[in-house]
């Protein structure tokens, strides 16, 4: 199968042609994009013309005589001050479709010539503690721009950089050691009792850790045993890694997310490199001793009074922090798993310390200029009040809570019109599911990440409007009318036909679903897929209004309509996909 250049492209090359034909040392773009006037409008002449000091509408007009008209442009025109309005052929839109049609999962999208590798840091909760709204937008986002970017045919590989060291064990350890069996064993419980019993045993050992002094020495030890790789506490520890795992798979099972046990690396498995790490940075001079610790300073970075903030790298304790782990994790990602791109899906709360970690990075020689580090840093999450978002208690909501009522809430809409649907009692739970999840991505995605976004689940299950649902709603539709087509009609292309003003604009939105998918995978802007996806199916919308496709006025016509929408739900499931929400069959 091969890949297919879309319509944009080829008159992008035809007008660049034309452009260098006529003033040959230009090298314009042209600037095409869709236009309400005609098919696409160039812009770029303008330009062009101011450069080379001609009147704009002449040097259009001269482009102009350069193009043939025939086979994809239909027509080209000089419009106001020197715009070109190109209408394109029906043949080429419908024959450029049914390239993509033939070409299977990939719809003709090309894959990237030079395909690099990018790490990706994203989905990384903490050990022994409840994840909150803002460990969702990391896995959500996180995944999305996994899945744009591997459809490129980037290479991508994940790091859930979970929270799994720090002087906190301590304090759990030493307490399960003096009330031995208040954690059940890993492969006992599901993921909400291994919550609940971490739950239980980090208030009760905090308890006693705030208001025991002796325990607290005993704590201070446990620490130490632990940084010394003392075999029992070791394997306390690793119960309590085990047991979180249980809870974050069964989230992550909620979200209806993948995610690969090797991928779960967290801080700990930097401890090893970290002194290294150390060690280097200082001998480089990257580092300096201040006051006991290790630190990097950096001279635009300063804090309150305009003192300088510097990255610890090593407390005067000897002890290593967050700071070390994520410079440790550098120096792996890059060179043993050969990172092109390190690409981190964190709250934008975090992005200092991120310039402070790839600043340091790159003084040290770790990061080169091949190698870009990214921090995708995200907003936070509101409440529908537009505060951050909380309980009426004041407390951070339970991610699992959330996602529960999401699920709910949706298999109420579900089963609104499951009947008419025709959906069994099973099928209504399944997309009660992927509705009130897909619901919740969603919401998320469709915002632009950097943006702080309102959590409000009545708008999220609404079928009007910026939702999943409708777009869910437009796939469900388009396969209730190919099942009523079923042997009566096949989806048949016929480039012969002419195209109504409706399906001319369905199909030149289709045909720009790759060119859309690199451009948000490079900008790390899964909201622009989304907004791409709602605008088909408001097309789509459009089109059903014009056009019947059953009752169309030849069999031909039937055929061919049921093409533009078979393709049109194969283009909604594959971008819904991308962003990790399903597409139900029938809803
Ligand atoms: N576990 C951290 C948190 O909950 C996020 C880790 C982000 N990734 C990293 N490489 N620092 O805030």
């Amino acid at each position: 199968m091969a890949p297919v250049t879309s319509l944009s492209d080829s008159v992008n090359q035809q007008l660049g042609s034309a452009i260098s034909a006529t003033v040959p040392e230009a090298s314009a773009d042209p600037l095409l994009r869709r236009s309400d006037r005609a098919d696409f409008q160039a812009n770029g002449i303008l330009a062009l013309a101011k450069k080379a000091k001609a009147n704009p509408r002449d040097l259009a007009t001269q482009v102009v005589s350069q193009i043939v008209t025939g086979d994809v442009i239909k027509d080209v025109e000089v419009s106001g001050p020197g715009f070109l309005n190109v209408t394109i052929t029906d043949r080429a839109i419908t024959e450029t479709l049914a390239a993509r049609y033939e070409d299977g999962d990939r719809l003709g999208v090309p894959l990237k010539d030079e395909p690099g590798t990018t790490v990706i840091d994203y989905a990384q909760p903490n050990v022994a503690k409840e994840m909150h709204v803002g460990h969702l937008r990391s896995a959500v986002i996180g995944d999305a721009l996994r899945g744009m970017l591997d459809f490129t045919g980037e290479k991508t590989i994940g790091r859930h950089h979970i929270g799994d060291w720090g002087t906190q064990f301590g304090m759990l350890i030493q307490y399960l050691i003096e009330n031995p069996g208040e954690l059940a064993p890993p492969d006992e419980v599901d993921g909400e009792q291994a919550m609940s019993n971490l739950n239980r045993v980090y208030k009760a050992s905090r308890v006693v850790f705030d208001s025991d002094e002796e325990f607290k020495e005993r704590a201070r030890k446990r620490v130490v045993a632990l940084q010394s790789g003392d075999k029992e506490t070791l394997e306390l520890w690793q119960q309590f890694v085990d047991e979180s795992k249980v809870y974050f798979y069964s989230v992550f099972e909620k979200l209806d997310m993948e995610i690969r046990d090797e991928e779960i690396v967290g801080e700990s498995a930097y401890n090893e490199g970290m002194p290294e790490t150390a060690r280097l940075l200082e001998e480089m001079g990257v580092a300096v001793r201040s006051e006991g610790a290790l630190v990097v300073f950096f001279d635009e970075i300063r804090g309150k009074d305009d003192q300088p903030v510097p990255l610890i790298v090593q407390k005067a304790d000897g002890g290593f922090g967050y700071p070390a782990s994520d410079l440790t994790a550098i120096r792996n990602r890059v060179s043993e798993l050969h990172a092109t791109t390190l690409l981190y899906v964190v709250d934008v709360r975090q992005s200092l310390h991120f310039k402070m970690v790839f600043e340091a990075a790159r003084r040290a020689g770790w990061l080169s200029d091949d190698v870009t580090a990214h921090n995708m840093g995200y907003g936070t999450v509101l409440g529908a009040d537009g505060k951050p978002f909380k309980t009426r208690e004041g407390e951070t909501v339970k991610l699992e809570d959330l996602l529960d009522e999401a699920v709910e809430r949706a298999t109420a809409v579900v089963r609104e019109k499951a009947e008419k649907v025709g959906l069994t009692e099973e099928e209504i739970v399944e997309n009660g599911r992927y509705v009130g999840i897909g619901a919740v991505k969603y919401a998320d995605l469709s915002t632009s990440p950097n943006r702080d976004y309102k959590f409000d689940l009545d708008q999220m299950v609404s079928l009007n409007g910026d939702t999943s649902v409708y777009l869910q709603y437009a796939y469900a539709r388009i396969q209730s009318i190919l099942r009523k087509a079923g042997e009566s009609a096949t989806p048949t292309a016929h480039p012969e036909l002419e195209l109504a003003p409706a399906e001319r604009a369905l199909g030149l939105h289709l045909d720009a679903f790759g060119n859309t998918v690199f451009e948000s995978a490079a900008e790390y802007a899964p909201h622009k897929l989304a907004a791409y996806l709602y605008q088909l199916a408001s097309h789509l919308t459009t089109f059903y209004d014009q056009c019947p496709v059953l009752k169309a006025d030849t069999p031909e016509q039937t055929e061919n309509r049921l093409f533009l929408v078979d393709l049109t739900a194969r283009t909604l499931h594959k971008g819904m996909a991308l962003l990790g929400i399903r597409t139900p069959e029938k809803l």
